[in-house]
């Protein structure tokens, strides 16, 4: 049955039973969301339903009547008590752009390498859940977090809103975050749909992958959020993949649709859509902020046209309101309207978790001579560099939050979107500080590294805080800390004096004093709590557990894909504005990811068998942990492949501190490593207990374009229990597997 003519049946029994009842079949809660988006859909008239699929900008002078002032907005209909979207940016925290809501701020989280390299599902869960909270009081119903792109390259300006190198760990994450937010009557989107994984050019970038490749990762990590955390939306990126518009590559936006479950919307990024009939055919339900960012609203008047004319069916702009509508009654969008109110979150359990995540995620890259954690009783410590005594840095662009109490703005640096560069107002000095208050504190900005280095000459401890600005719209130009800072770092540790360094960046980057200083803390972007994490793990009020989700190469050489033309400019990156064409040579437009195809991040390194500085799950802890006793077990049914792994971990060390078990499974076949099981576990100094790990199914398989499906590649699999990916010091087993297929 054609899908237009199931509408009509449908409707037909609907209003009888609508007259039955006396309640608007859309309004029964008795009848099941699909039978009531029907309803809905049924009852719409050809512009309603052109309403429901094309928001408009909402910020500035575009403001449009009943919007709150957000990214988006598409008007309600009242009649049948379809609300209004109220479309917001991010990831991190609810933005406020523009200061659209005067004087107010939100919870800023931790940047995605923290929430995914605290390997912790239930922390990336309550993240989803605080988003959701603060959109929902705020009025908003759809939430554009979700970034999961994969991290192919440490340049990339946005890798802090993506969750590393690794599609399991990243999708499952991603998945926590989605049900949670969505738990809140706020539709959760993913992004950026797809292989987004640049930011030079990315309006005109062309990605080139292979099928099998794609679907092994990139794919894979939206895969697996769709699948798990059946996300409302998914947002369509602005670059090509081989060679056709993400918003109307149907390739890409049939798959989640026809392969994995999805029964929400696909709606384009700001200025991503390109056409009309073909975008609807290929499957984009809804364009984003078209007037202000398509420069022709698509989806429109021409698609009006277009229907009239039968170039796109009926059935097709039914099926696009059918899934918006469905969504909102699936996340409670509809029965539960947001509406700004008073009552908003408990802003004290928010930024402590907040606090949480960052104190779960930060990652301890060295500590020689244990000179961490710091004691209470130091006589001096001297604090340099990284505005430590304001605040700790955030990302820049759409996801960038404001604080409570205001951001800092530095007069450096660009001053328009995607700038200012800003803070957020968490002193780590004032939290190191709280936590050693007979210790005497002092600040030195480090401009001057004469005066650092008198300074640091006497002090007893230094700790410098070296910063790194990433954003939206640019790709760093290379790893290199910016400004005097390598200077500084390597003056202030010829003193002698033990040095402590704190980083906060968006990405890895080059540490040529590293085997000089003591200790060094990979912090990211902590936070709007992050001055008080950071002083917690200095201190050992928190053992540090969080691993790094990205390979932290060498040098750019060890890349796949190293020469990247235009990089560290801002290149066609404003959708607002019409496409600035640099000279072809000057600017990269095809990227060929075939290089390091599925072995992204430590797959490649492992592949090419080079060896990176810190490969993808590493970070140390305050104590040790020892592992025995690995098993796995197969638990094959008819509709259910499960296979269990058990380890036996042991808290060698004189501390408490949680450890991420990370398994992973060596190919058959020759193919590297891949991680397929992890989970993380607290331990008291001494304990021992034995953990579970379910290992991932999809871990074991190759996707197999001919026939469309996963299929477990059979032999003898090298199963092992590492401290990180590429560690050699490892407990292995093996395990058989037949050839199998798996479950769709
Ligand atoms: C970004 C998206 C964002 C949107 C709305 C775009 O430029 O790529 O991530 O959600 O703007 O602000």
């Amino acid at each position: 049955m054609k899908l237009s003519s199931y509408f009509l049946v449908t409707s037909m029994l609907i209003g009888f039973a609508s007259h039955a009842y006396g309640v608007e079949p859309w309004k029964d809660t008795k009848l099941s969301r699909s039978e009531r988006a029907k309803a809905l859909v049924q009852a719409m008239t050809l512009d309603e339903k052109l309403q429901l699929i094309n928001s408009q900008y909402a910020l500035g002078s575009d403001i449009p009547q009943g919007a709150i002032g957000s990214a988006g907005y598409v008007a309600g209909i009242v009649r049948l008590g379809i609300p209004a979207q109220q479309i917001t940016d991010a990831g991190l925290g609810v933005v406020n752009p523009g200061k659209v809501r005067p004087g107010d701020g939100t919870t800023g989280l931790p940047s995605g390498q923290i929430i995914s390299g605290s390997f912790d599902g239930d922390l990336a869960h309550q993240v989803g859940v605080l988003l959701g909270q603060e959109a929902f009081h705020r009025g908003y119903n759809v939430l554009l977090g979700g970034g999961v792109v994969l991290v192919r390259d440490p340049r990339n300006g946005r890798n802090f809103e993506y969750l590393g190198e690794d599609p399991l760990l990243a999708g499952y994450t991603v998945a926590e975050e989605i049900q949670g937010t969505q738990s809140q009557h706020v539709i959760s989107t993913v992004k950026h749909y797809a292989f987004n994984n640049y930011e030079t050019n990315r309006l005109l970038l062309n990605m080139n992958i292979d099928e099998q490749a794609g679907r092994e990762s990139d794919l894979l990590a939206f895969e697996i959020a769709t699948k798990v955390g059946e996300p409302g939306s998914i947002m369509c990126a602005y670059n090509k993949v081989n060679g056709i518009y993400s918003c109307e590559n149907s390739y890409l936006l049939q798959l989640p649709k026809k392969e994995w479950g999805f029964r929400g919307y696909v709606m384009t990024d700001w200025g991503a859509a390109h056409s009309t009939v073909a975008a609807a055919k290929a499957g984009l339900d809804q364009e984003s902020a078209a007037t202000k960012f398509d420069h022709k609203d698509y989806f429109g008047k021409p698609l009006k046209v277009a229907i009239q004319k039968n170039e796109v069916p009926m059935g097709r702009l039914d099926n696009m309101a059918y899934r918006i509508v469905y969504t909102m009654l699936r996340v409670g969008a509809y029965d539960y309207p947001a509406s700004p109110s008073k009552l908003i979150e408990d802003v004290a359990a928010h930024e402590a978790l907040s606090q949480k995540v960052a104190e779960s995620g930060i990652t301890l890259l060295k500590n020689d001579d244990q000179v961490l954690p710091l004691s209470a009783n130091i006589k001096s410590i001297a604090i340099i560099g990284g505005h430590a005594n304001e605040g700790v840095l955030s990302g820049g662009g759409s996801s960038q939050v404001t604080a409570r109490g205001g951001n800092i703005t530095l007069p450096d640096g660009p001053q328009k979107w995607p700038g200012p560069i800003s803070y957020f107002p968490s002193s780590p000095m004032k939290a190191i500080q709280a936590l050693a208050p007979n210790t005497k504190v002092n600040f030195n900005e480090g401009d001057n590294i004469d005066q650092a280095v008198e300074l640091a000459k006497n002090s007893d401890v230094v700790i410098v805080f070296a910063t790194k600005w990433s954003a939206e719209a640019f790709d760093n130009k290379d790893l290199k800390l910016p400004g005097n800072q390598n200077e500084l770092i390597e003056a202030v540790e010829e003193t002698g004096k033990p040095v402590v360094v704190v980083l906060e960046t968006g990405n890895p980057v080059y540490m040529p004093w590293l085997k000089n200083v003591k200790a060094v803390v990979a912090a990211w972007y902590p936070g709007t709590s992050g001055g008080k994490a950071i002083a917690n793990i200095l201190y050992g009020k928190v053992n540090p557990s969080g691993r790094l989700t990205t390979t932290w190469p060498e040098n750019l050489n060890q890349l796949p894909n190293s020469d990247l033309p235009g990089v560290g400019k801002i290149v066609n990156a404003d959708p607002s504005f019409p496409i600035k064409h640099y000279p072809a040579s000057k600017v990269v437009s095809d990227i060929d990811l075939n290089q390091a195809g599925a072995n992204v991040g430590y797959r490649w390194f492992e592949k090419e068998k080079l060896t990176p500085l810190y490969p993808f799950g590493y970070g140390l802890s305050y104590t040790t942990f020892a592992y025995k006793n690995l098993q796995v077990n197969k638990l094959f049914g008819s509709d259910s492949h499960k296979l269990l792994a058990k380890v036996t971990v042991q808290n060698t060390g004189n501390r408490d501190g949680a450890d991420v078990v990370q398994i992973y499974c060596k190919m058959p076949d020759g193919f590297p490593s891949r991680l397929c099981g992890y989970n993380k576990v607290f331990l008291k100094a001494g304990e021992t207990q034995t953990v579970p790990v379910s290992l991932f199914a999809a871990s074991l398989a190759h996707y197999i374009p001919s026939t469309h499906r996963w299929e477990i590649v059979p032999g003898f699999y090298e199963i092992s229990v590492r401290q990180d990916a590429l560690s050699n010091d490892r407990l292995t087993g093996a395990l058989k597997m037949e050839e199998v297929n798996l479950p769709d």
